[in-house]
């Protein structure tokens, strides 16, 4: 089953005389418990993307069906609450709420959710597996980099999201750390069967994926594996 559908999709930025066309016609499918990399130089279009998939911004021109739905074709509300039911993000600045500790910024997608049941041992299960137990009570100004990473990442996978964006979720980090966070995501998908789309610029992390989606100047130079449904 694809659960991400992605069909000449184009983003421009501005109107005014310089344009910039951040993606030019993107086009390729996901399948269910993928876990990709996407890859590119500094500018290429990778974050765009990660954002419209996300449904974070609009694109120009082109299509975007998450599990089969159109999320162009959603309210603003509806958007919300399908976003907040299926996807997981987790950006390179963290973006965690300064006056919540851990708990409550990995629970907080939860919380916001009046409609689902806290799984409260599932965020205690998620905040061991992270090595973050110890700092539950603690905020994020107190936190390493990596930790406050890793606290992103645990609040992206709260909601168990059908699909996780994640945008350079390595980035700044160490080795270990990164194999951290990357031993998480490898669990994370196989405990609850999620797909993956992860910007990174580390190639041996790439090569680790199931497949590459190459970005270069705003179109997909090739893809990795066979690429057909
Ligand atoms: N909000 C914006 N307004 C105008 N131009 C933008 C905006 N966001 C991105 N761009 C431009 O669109 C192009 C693609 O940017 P994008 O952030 O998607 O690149 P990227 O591949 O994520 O790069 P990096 O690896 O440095 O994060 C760049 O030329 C960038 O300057
Ligand atoms: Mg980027």
């Amino acid at each position: 089953m694809n659960i991400l559908e992605v069909s000449h999709l184009e983003k421009v930025y501005g109107t005014g005389k310089n344009p910039v066309h951040a993606l030019k016609g993107v086009s390729f499918t996901v399948r269910q418990g993928e876990f990709i990399a996407v890859v590119g130089t500094s500018g290429s279009g990778k974050s765009t993307l990660m954002n419209l998939i996300g449904g974070l911004d609009t694109p120009t021109k082109g299509s975007i069906r998450i599990r089969e739905h159109d999320i162009a074709a959603l309210t603003r509300k509806e958007l919300t609450i399908f976003r907040r039911r299926n996807i997981g993000f987790v950006f390179q600045n963290y973006s965690l709420m300064p006056v919540l500790n851990v708990y409550d910024n990995v629970a907080l997608p939860v919380t916001f959710d009046r409609g689902k049941h806290v799984d409260h041992e599932f965020i205690q299960e998620l905040i061991q597996e992270l090595g973050l137990w110890e700092k539950r009570k603690a905020y994020p100004s107190e936190l390493s980099g990596g930790q406050q990473q890793r606290v992103a990442l645990a609040r992206a996978l709260a909601n168990k999201p059908a699909l996780l964006l994640a945008d350079e979720p390595t980035g700044n980090l160490d080795s270990r750390t990164t194999a951290e966070v990357m031993g998480l995501l490898r669990m994370s998908k196989r405990k609850f069967h999620q797909t993956i789309l992860m910007v990174t610029h580390n190639e041996l992390i790439a090569q680790s994926c199931d497949r590459i989606i190459s970005i270069e100047d705003g179109q997909i130079r090739k893809e990795g594996g066979d690429g057909l449904d």
